[in-house]
């Protein structure tokens, strides 16, 4: 996202309920994972569905700095596709200068993986919000492989890695459920001798497991562990990416929220570890359904669908099931704080290291719309307002979180009064069209 600081956009109510079917553009995980497994591969990968925003070209400029090759075109849709030639074998080359991740958490940690096994020293640095996050949970893994980081000791971007090219192979017990973390681990593990293992507290997204023996890489995906064994030589391979159910979710939300609303979302993940917030939307009573109707490599697809539902209550979300949730829980606490009752997310401690303090955001963006919500250890309670009135002249932050941008647009959309929304030009993070695909919706 850009730091410059613009007039907070004005979000008006929808003129209608929302009705229709739709899609929502390509999945940011497998986007980013599918550029990034191609630039490292022998031979020209083909990409096709990727999603267009800042966060995947900050991956593509990462590997094109470093020598892949990449011809992918914007198509109609507005999704990226075409090819995408690695380096295979050659490796990398240094880049003339550091590489800027922007707001971009995965290509900065997949990066440290990607560039684990290569003689090579290169900066990554990025944007205020990136330099803010932690990083010392990649690299403490990665060390122990081999890798060299300066500072060593360092928490936070920018920081230059030197890769190594006899890395230890390792099985590594993860103090959390982190799917960067453990995409940075395996990836590294690519080329080191014998079998790099890592075990997780809670099950995390799995779309590195999943899509790298199409890249002719074996891995084992598991509950809470995966494998890889190496070393490997990687190929290219044709990756079409489905919809992205985070971004899918604010449409859904949109729905449940707007009396009268009926949508259909075609082509979305059905990943069952992303799908989580459909899951606790049907727990809250809300009338949501999913339906396979695909696979793309060994990833679910199908229709996710959504009614405006009267009556919804509030529900616990134990923490085991927070990472398959994990970018949805700002949307979800809005819905939380239209429910009859107290919803609880256990253990979202997590929360404090996105984008932004979204677990600050949350309380404080419902708190100015005079819902109580609060947080008492790692976990977040939300009281319920069936009946919620929003005041007239909001004025949501966004904090330049795409997540959060989303979310407090949607009071205005789905509400009675407009509502304004700082720094809104950061849905070009992951959903350049987000405001534009709603009000079509509407038509
Ligand atoms: C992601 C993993 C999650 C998620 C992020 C994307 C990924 O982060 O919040 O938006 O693509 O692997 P963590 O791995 O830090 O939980």
């Amino acid at each position: 996202m850009s730091n410059e600081a613009s007039e907070p956009k004005v979000i008006n109510p929808l003129p209608a309920p929302l009705d229709g079917t739709m899609t929502v553009p390509g999945d940011k995980s497998i986007s980013h994972r599918a550029i990034l497994f191609s630039a490292m591969a022998e031979g020209t990968s083909r990409l096709v569905g990727v999603l267009d925003s800042s966060d995947v070209r900050a991956s593509i400029d990462a590997v094109q700095k470093l020598g892949a090759k990449v011809t992918l075109e914007k198509q109609t849709d507005g999704s990226l596709a075409g090819g995408v030639e690695g380096w295979g074998e050659a490796g990398p080359k240094q880049p003339d200068g550091p590489i800027y991740c922007a707001n971009s958490g995965t290509t900065a940690r997949l990066l440290m993986g990607v560039l684990a096994p290569w003689d090579i020293e290169v900066r990554i640095e990025g944007d205020a919000s990136l330099s803010k996050r932690p990083m010392r949970r990649i690299t403490a893994p990665l060390m122990k492989m081999g890798v060299q980081f300066d500072p060593a000791g360092a928490e936070t971007l920018p920081i230059t890695e030197r890769g190594c090219r006899n890395l230890r192979a390792i099985t590594y017990n993860s103090p959390m459920a982190s799917a960067q973390l453990k995409t940075a681990v395996l990836l590294a593990g690519i080329r080191a001798n014998g079998v790099t293992e890592i075990n997780e507290p809670s099950v995390s997204r799995n779309h590195t497991e999943l899509m790298l023996p199409e890249y002719g890489v074996k891995t084992t995906a598991g509950e809470r562990t995966a494998r890889v064994q190496g070393p490997a030589r990687m190929h290219s391979a044709e990756v079409r990416v489905p919809g992205d159910p985070s971004s899918a979710a604010f449409v859904v939300c949109a729905a449940l929220l707007k009396r009268g609303s009926a949508v259909q979302i075609e082509n979305v993940s059905l990943n069952t570890a992303r799908t989580g917030f459909m899951m606790t939307l049907e727990k809250m009573g809300a009338d949501v359904n999913t339906r396979r109707t695909g696979s793309a490599g060994k990833e679910p697809y199908g229709i996710v669908s959504a009614c405006y539902t009267e009556r919804l209550h509030g529900c616990e979300i134990p923490g085991h099931k927070i990472a398959s949730l994990v970018d949805e829980v700002p949307v979800l606490s809005l819905v939380a704080a239209h429910a009859h009752g107290i919803t609880v997310f256990r253990n979202v401690e997590e929360l404090r290291a996105k984008e932004s303090d979204r677990l600050e955001a949350i309380v404080s963006g419902l708190a100015l719309m005079g819902v109580d919500a609060w947080t008492e250890g790692a976990d977040l309670f939300i009281e319920g307002q069936p009946n919620l009135v929003v005041p007239e002249g909001l004025v949501f932050d966004s904090r330049g979180d795409h997540r959060l941008a989303m979310t407090w647009a949607l009071v205005g959309l789905t509400g009675r009064v407009p509502v304004q929304v700082t720094d809104f030009g950061s849905v070009e993070v992951s959903y350049p069209d987000f405001l534009e695909d709603v009000e079509r919706l509407c038509r």
